[in-house]
């Protein structure tokens, strides 16, 4: 082989390094203990865990608009056979690796209705009701036709992309960015339509069921148990008040959803989570993360309570090592989409006001985070953890109850990114605002405020508390301030 040729190949073929994603003594380090230390979760062996079947991903199908999808597609997809999209021993190059990971992230774990179904997304009157958002292409970018059995098309959804991708007002889809797909809200529409013909009674306790992952046993106040005593009609309010880019994912809650954080620039946060619960020391800890929530936290054991699941040999679904190792490169790779707003003179001046009012003590450049915890109100922690976590003395007073009261609860909320912030929104961590304007709007500090993101459908007025930097500040710097934001 001439040398050119020997020297090309060197360059290209990519060594993987493929980090053993469970071992007992890295999830033990993983998160950061609950603010009830003695109730922070416990994960299941090493055994137990490679003890559960790998997950096979299956090549998918972009799901069009009803108008827009190209003609014969749907006969053609019954045609098709079934096609596994990962198989390590084909991957080369690095940039091999970030493709596989691409259909990782793209790989639905779920099969058939979940925020809407086959029905829903073939019918044009949907996307009216809803707004649910249409890519330029005419895609819907949350969801996907999977062939696992030939001639069996199925909707394929909850990847990562059902929550992690966001469709923008020129029609760009944009891999990482918080979704703006309706999900919750459109959820609890459908099971309102449910409860028409299957029974009110049905749909309740298929809710109550739901909501039971979010309770946490021994909890001194739990948020979540008032899902056991709700109506149908309430229970249903508490799913429509979520709106998009907030989600009551698993083991958070309905009642205080969190808003989806943005994954583009990801590598360089050493907490993950709202609550900062878990540690990101490198690669191997967004495997850990990845798989925890998208798979292995109903096997976490809290406190003396029961798991609510228990591991079976051959019983269950994981990712791969490999396949995580791919979603990470994959995700770290991911990019924000071109800035249109130019860095003018407003935002010289913003800039400045940035400067003058501190901001960057927690929201420090380059990434625009200091990387630190904040302990919420109601919270002391522990020397030992203020060192070994990173926390800061100064606290932001924003709603705690996110930080207590939830399987998330650390008693923290981590400083976040500024980055990307103007095409992100809802803000806050349970996407409270809607805008940076409504963020920097000292009205939100009343109780007879409408929060313009997420409200809690039994609390439509209510403040918006805390984080109270910039809000008596002058018209003009204002804005001032909003234009350099948004350049980020
Ligand atoms: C049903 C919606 C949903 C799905 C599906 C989902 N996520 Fe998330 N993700 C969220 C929400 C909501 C949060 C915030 C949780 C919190 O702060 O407690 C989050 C947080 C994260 C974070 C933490 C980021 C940060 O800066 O705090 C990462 C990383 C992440 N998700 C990756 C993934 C990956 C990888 C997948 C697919 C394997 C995935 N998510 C699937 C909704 C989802
Ligand atoms: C003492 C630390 C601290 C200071 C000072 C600070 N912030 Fe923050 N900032 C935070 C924390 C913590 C959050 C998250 C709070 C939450 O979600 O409950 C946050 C959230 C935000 C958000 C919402 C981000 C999102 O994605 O939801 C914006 C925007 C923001 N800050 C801008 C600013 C600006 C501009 C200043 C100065 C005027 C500032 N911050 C000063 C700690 C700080």
């Amino acid at each position: 082989m001439p040398i050119d040729v020997i020297l090309l190949l060197a360059a290209t073929v990519f060594q993987p390094e493929i980090p053993k994603v469970w071992t007992e003594e890295a999830v033990r380090e993983l998160e950061v203990p609950l603010a009830q230390t003695e109730l922070s979760p416990r994960h299941i062996s090493e055994a137990d865990y490679y003890g559960i079947p790998e997950r096979k991903v299956y090549r998918t199908y972009p799901v069009y608009h009803p108008d827009r999808e190209p003609e014969g597609y749907w006969q053609w997809l019954h045609e098709r056979e079934p096609e596994i999209a990962f198989d390590p021993a084909q991957l080369r190059t690095r940039e091999d690796w970030i493709a596989a990971g691409d259909r990782v992230f793209h790989a639905p774990v779920s099969f058939g209705p979940v925020f809407f179904g086959e029905r829903e997304v073939r019918d044009p009157k949907f996307f009216e009701a809803t707004g649910m958002p249409v890519a330029a292409d005419g895609t819907v970018p949350f969801a996907s036709w999977v062939v696992r059995e030939k001639g069996k098309v199925e909707l394929g959804s909850m990847g990562c992309n059902t929550c992690h991708t966001r469709v923008l007002d020129d029609g760009t889809v944009v891999p990482g960015a918080p979704s703006n797909n309706p999900a919750d809200r459109q959820g609890a529409r459908m099971l309102g339509q449910a409860a028409r013909f299957m029974g009110p009674e049905k749909i309740l306790d298929q809710i109550r069921n739901f909501a039971l992952q979010f309770e946490l046993p021994g909890l001194k106040q739990d948020l979540n148990r008032r899902a056991r005593t709700m109506s149908l009609d309430e229970l249903i309010a508490a799913g429509q008040a979520i709106p998009a880019g907030v989600t009551a994912r698993a083991f958070t809650s309905m009642f205080v959803p969190p808003q989806i954080p943005d994954l583009i620039g990801v590598a360089e946060r050493h907490f993950l989570d709202h609550t900062g619960l878990v540690r990101q020391q490198g690669p191997a800890d967004l495997m850990r993360y990845s798989t925890l929530v998208q798979d292995m936290m109903g096997y976490a054991r809290y406190g003396d309570a029961e798991p609510m699941r228990k591991p079976e040999p051959g019983k269950g679904a994981r990712h791969s090592d490999a396949q995580l190792y791919a979603l990470a490169l994959y995700l770290y790779s991911l990019q924000p989409p071109p800035n249109p707003h130019p860095f003018d003179d407003a935002a010289r001046r913003g800039k400045e006001v940035f400067e003058k009012q501190g901001c960057g003590s927690c929201h420090a450049a380059p990434l625009y985070t200091n990387n630190k915890l904040t302990p919420v109100e109601g919270f002391e922690p522990s020397q030992a953890d203020r060192k070994k976590f990173n926390v800061m003395n100064r606290r932001v007073g924003t709603d705690p109850r996110y930080a207590l009261q939830t399987k998330k609860g650390t008693g923290y909320y981590k400083v976040p990114s500024l980055k990307g912030v103007w095409y992100r929104g809802p803000l806050e961590h349970n996407g409270s605002v809607a805008t940076l304007e409504d963020w920097f709007d000292a009205a939100r500090l009343r109780d007879d405020y409408v929060p313009t993101g997420f409200k809690p459908a039994d609390a439509p007025t209510h403040a918006v508390k805390g984080h109270e930097f910039g809000l008596d500040l002058p018209a003009q710097e204002k804005a001032d301030l909003i234009a350099f934001l948004r350049t980020l």
